[in-house]
């Protein structure tokens, strides 16, 4: 085939081009498939590197018994600190049991009681036990082998470079794999590349979370929202000067009895929440940074010592103790918060669709309105699920027309930092617990990136996780007050004037804006924008 785009290797076509292979991506695409969409998902890994694949504690839905969706919307909310938009969570909660039939009809097995019920725990900030999981603590790993026995066509190995589009919307996707550049001509694509966990320095995300979709959506013209709603997880296990990704220790662990502790023995979240160690997750990591900052210390301790059968209900965490030299039995386990969830991202409305027609994203690159400004547990292989198939079927269903048209395949030239520089500024200065000066420290350093041609695959992450840190440290710096996962403390008080979203965009020329309010009441785009598909 000759290539009708200057400078690529290679082309291919279809229909939907769906950008990584975890919960949201698989999803979408076996929705799409089924409906007849040729879909080609890429991914950049291989089939396990992903972070649905590292998910412990288990898929929050609603439970058949002593449970309600009115409950798990109330739950979510309230964990959401004033952000989420409830018409949303509603929608989403209400299809959770439909999802997990689905996904158990395709092979997914979840852990049953002694009465032969499925088995159900309890993490920070639900009212209830309605936490399924699957192997003990290794619920993700299940998710992604189900979904992955689907059998649908992926190409690993393959990075996303740029979405091409043109005044119509999507036209194709550029893309570097072991062949060089290519092409896939293409009228949608959907993306579903995980978080932004490596903007710093600890992590529970795999090194491959490098903010790639933001920075993708963003050059194609979609907008973002929420990005400083970064959640810390309270209990990763800590190791002194250690750098990637950190094994965590489920929530479920505290659902099942384990108690916080300092190095003196004193509880941490005693009088600080009515939930104590089960309270939502920014008010635990939140308490934890407080007790390290005034304890001059650098971790805490999870005592779980009194959970009988540790090793038999928390397989992998208990593989994770071993190999760090510790018997969670025996031992008091050095925790201390990383990064884990990105509770914004692309704005999407409940079918995936963003403001750039033929563009979709699911899963945690998307910010639909379920989150607000802190993710309650396991509310998010519920949401890659709900909102995977359902971006699935929304771009079956206004299935586009491919136009192969002679196209400007040049790779990008971007702002960039070293991975290591942004996690620095990032890990110093935008944390759990950050301030004024900080962030125009933060603002200041990642505006030195030089414009630098992005040609490798390291390259390209680098500029995604420059632009996205740029992004997160403007709307930080604009939220002046503490909100949900966002705690400033020089401004320790929610303010009620700013109980609404911070909508970024760059414009033709690279700059990044806040755009006018995003409308929370609404859970579809309004018509300037639904009219668009
Ligand atoms: C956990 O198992 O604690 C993490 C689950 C989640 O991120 O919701």
């Amino acid at each position: 085939m000759t290539p009708s785009a200057v400078g690529v290797s290679w082309e291919a076509h279809a229909e939907l081009v769906v950008v990584g292979g975890g919960v949201a991506g698989l999803t979408a695409a076996r929705a799409a498939s089924l409906r007849g969409l040729r879909v080609l998902t890429v991914s950049k890994g291989g089939p396990t590197d992903t972070a649905t694949q590292y998910a412990q504690g288990g898929i929050a839905v609603v439970a058949p018994d002593g449970d309600s969706v009115t409950s798990h919307v109330a739950d979510t909310v309230a964990a959401g600190g004033g952000l989420c938009d409830e018409p949303v969570v509603h929608s989403i909660v209400t299809a959770g049991p439909a999802a997990i039939a689905a996904l158990t009809d395709l092979g997914a097995v979840f852990d049953r009681g002694r009465d032969g019920t499925v088995a159900r725990t309890r993490e920070g900030g639900h009212s209830t036990r309605r936490i399924i999981h699957a192997g003990g603590d290794a619920t993700g790993a299940e998710v992604q082998r189900a979904l992955g026995a689907a059998g649908l066509p992926v190409l690993f190995g393959a990075t996303a470079v740029r979405i091409l589009t043109d005044r119509r919307g999507v036209t194709g996707l550029l893309v570097l794999d072991g062949r060089g550049l290519g092409v896939i001509h293409t009228p949608a694509v959907l993306l579903a590349t995980g978080g932004l966990g490596q903007l710093y320095a600890c992590s529970t995300n795999p090194s491959g979370a490098t903010a790639d979709g933001i920075a993708l959506a963003l050059h194609a013209g979609a907008t973002v929202a929420d990005l400083e709603f970064v959640q810390f997880h309270p209990t990763v296990l800590f190791a002194s000067g250690s750098v990637g990704r950190r094994p965590l220790i489920s929530e479920a662990v505290r659902g099942e009895g384990a108690t916080l502790r300092d190095s003196r023995g004193e509880s941490i979240t005693e009088g600080v929440h009515p939930l104590g160690d089960l309270a939502p997750r920014d008010v635990v990591s939140r308490a934890i940074a407080e007790r390290l900052a005034l304890l001059g210390e650098d971790h805490v301790y999870l005592d779980a010592r009194r959970i009988e059968n540790f090793a038999e209900r928390f397989p992998t965490i208990t593989a994770s103790c071993v190999e760090a030299g510790l018997d969670p039995a025996a031992d008091l386990l050095p925790v201390a918060p990383a990064a884990h969830y990105a509770c914004g991202g692309v704005v999407t409305d409940v079918h995936g669709r963003t403001a750039v027609p033929g563009l979709y994203a699911a899963g945690e690159v998307a910010r639909t309105g379920l989150h607000g400004a802190n993710r309650l547990a396991s509310n998010s292989l519920l949401e890659g699920l709900v909102v995977g198939e359902r971006a699935g079927i929304a771009a079956a269903t206004e299935r586009g027309a491919l136009r192969v048209e002679a196209l400007d395949a040049a790779v990008p030239v971007r702002p960039r930092l070293g991975r290591a520089t942004v996690q620095q500024v990032m890990t110093r200065h935008a944390l759990v617990v950050r301030d004024a000066d900080g962030l125009a420290a933060a603002d200041a350093a990642l505006s030195v990136a030089d414009m630098q041609l992005c040609a490798t695959e390291t390259d390209i992450e680098d500029a995604a996780l420059t632009v996205t840190a740029r992004a997160l440290v403007t709307a930080a710096q604009r939220r002046t007050e503490s909100r949900g996962c966002h705690t400033r403390r020089d401004v320790p008080e929610s303010d009620p004037a700013q109980a609404s979203s911070i909508t970024l965009g760059l414009d033709g020329d690279g700059v990044l804006s806040v755009l006018p309010p995003h409308p929370l009441a609404s859970h579809t785009f309004g018509p300037q924008l639904t009219g668009a598909h």
